[in-house]
Order: structure tokens, then C-alpha cells, then sequence
């Protein structure tokens, strides 16, 4: 894996500050660790999605991609090759089934995802709520017609993706849901946007409501993020894997903030 500068020393950090699951002593989370967090050999594997995934690291097609925000260290130009997109944005395998655990483990009727890309990771949420809906909005016109494609191959038929930018769509979409029950964040990694999202998206949060951000050591402004996110008087428990951070927003939780490795 090859880190920017910041993100190295913040993996460094997180080695040597992370604890695992027998340094966890509240029975919520160390139930999440033992049930999802962990991987184990009877997980559930996708070799559907994984051959989707394959597919899309050797599409050599050009696509033109509209920037919407930071998103990616290394380019802005307006045509990307499809496997070179995919190989920046798509979370990998085995962070895809972390959050396909994550949501079995939670049974969510409700996910929203901000930032389809190809919707890889999407399908990963959609298989894990199938009695629930994904909602997904990518900005990227280029992007999300591959990304429908997909849902179409591997014929999952709980995804509502929408194309347009999270200010243009986000709001309508929360008015039109009762309550949020999971939400991914992970488009346009900066500070400002991300609690703002955050914000909007805690209307329709209730108790039990789980959010996941990605790349929450991205840069500085995403720590900053991070770090607000954190002391936030809503949040109670929050869990830092390095790649993701996990906020909960149970009232019964004493305040406390884990950083694990899983
Ligand atoms: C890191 S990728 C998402 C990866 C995907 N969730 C996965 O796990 O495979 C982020 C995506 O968010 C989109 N995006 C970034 N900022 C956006 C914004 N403000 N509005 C809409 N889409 C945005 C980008 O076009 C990009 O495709």
C-alpha cells in the first residue's frame, strides 16, 4: 500500500496506539468486535462482486469524470481510464467485508451511501440488508452509469442510486426516508462538507443510527473532522480502524472512544 506522507505517520500512530479486543471492556462493542469486526473462516465471501471487481481493474475504457471534491491524491483530469478510477476508489476486498459484516451484524432497513464510485462496495451493503434498501449517490455521471450496470449483473434490486452531487440530492433523500439506520461517508474527504453531511444526516438519526466515515486520516482537515466528529454532544461511542470510523449514538453508552485494530 502506498501512503502520502500524512497518512504513513498516521498508520504509524495507529500501530502503536491501537489496541484489540482484550483491551475492550464494554460488552456493546466487544460483541461488535467478536461478531463482525473480526473475520473468521465461515464470513461470508462474494465471488460475484470480486469477478465485478476484476472486471473493472482491467477496463482500459476512458470515461469522463466530473471532480466533485477531494477524493483522490493523485489526479483531476476529466477522462480516467475505468481501471485506474477503480483502483483509487474502490474500497478494497477485504474493507468491503468488514462493512458487509458491520451491516449484517446491525440489520439496517435504511443505508445510505454517500460516494457509489462503481457501487462494488454498495453491493457489499445491499447483500447485507436484504430486507432494507441502499440508497446510494454518486456525482459522476460516467461513473454511476457503470456503477447501475453492476446492480443490474449481480441482480440486486434493494439499491436506489442516484446520480447528482451530495448538495443537490442529499436533502431530498433524507425528507424521503422515515429514519436512517446506517450511513456510509465516503466522497469528498474535507472537513467542512463531512460535518455538514454529518449534520444533515443526524435528522434522521435515532438511537440505534450507526455512521461510518471513511478515511478519517486522510489528510488533516479529515482528522480535524474526525476530531469534531468525536466530542460531537450526540455521539457517545466511536471506534477508529485506522480506514474507517465508526460513531455510535446510544444514550445507555458511557462516552468512550476505541482505536482497534481489526
Ligand atoms: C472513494 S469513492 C467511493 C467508493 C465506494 N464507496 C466504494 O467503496 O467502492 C468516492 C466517490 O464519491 C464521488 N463524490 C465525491 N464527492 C462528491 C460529491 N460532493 N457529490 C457526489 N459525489 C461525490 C466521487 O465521484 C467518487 O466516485
Amino acid at each position: 500500500m502506498a501512503f502520502p506522507t500524512h497518512q504513513l505517520r498516521a498508520f504509524l500512530r495507529h500501530l502503536r496506539l491501537a489496541g484489540n479486543r482484550h483491551s475492550v471492556h464494554s460488552p456493546f462493542v466487544f460483541s461488535l468486535v467478536e461478531e463482525a469486526l473480526r473475520q473468521r473462516s465461515d464470513s461470508p465471501r462474494f465471488p460475484d462482486l470480486e469477478k465485478l471487481r476484476g472486471a473493472l481493474l482491467k477496463d482500459a475504457r476512458f470515461i469522463p469524470v466530473t471532480d466533485l471534491g477531494a477524493g483522490s491524491h493523485r489526479t483531476n483530469s476529466p477522462e480516467r481510464r475505468v481501471r485506474d478510477i477503480a483502483k483509487s476508489a474502490l474500497k478494497p476486498k477485504r474493507q468491503a467485508e468488514l462493512l458487509h459484516r458491520i451491516a449484517r451484524y446491525f440489520q439496517p432497513r435504511t443505508v445510505l451511501e454517500l460516494g457509489t464510485s462503481f457501487g462494488i462496495t454498495t453491493l457489499y451493503l445491499a447483500r447485507a440488508a436484504e430486507q432494507g434498501q441502499v440508497i446510494t449517490i454518486e456525482g459522476s455521471p460516467g461513473i454511476h452509469a457503470i456503477a447501475e450496470q453492476n446492480f443490474l449483473t449481480a441482480d440486486q434490486r434493494n439499491i436506489r442510486s442516484l446520480l447528482g452531487s451530495f448538495d443537490e440530492r442529499l436533502t431530498a433523500v433524507l425528507d424521503s426516508i422515515e429514519q436512517l439506520d446506517l450511513a456510509f461517508v465516503d466522497g469528498h474527504h474535507a472537513k467542512e462538507p463531512t460535518l455538514r453531511y454529518f449534520d444533515q444526516c443526524l435528522a434522521k438519526a435515532h438511537n440505534d443510527s450507526i455512521f461510518i466515515f471513511d478515511d478519517i486520516h486522510w489528510s488533516v482537515d479529515m482528522e480535524e473532522a474526525w476530531e469534531a466528529i468525536q466530542v460531537h454532544p450526540q455521539v457517545t461511542v466511536t471506534i477508529d480502524l485506522f480506514h474507517f470510523g465508526i460513531v455510535f449514538l446510544r444514550k445507555e453508552q458511557q462516552r468512550e472512544h476505541f482505536r482497534l485494530r481489526y
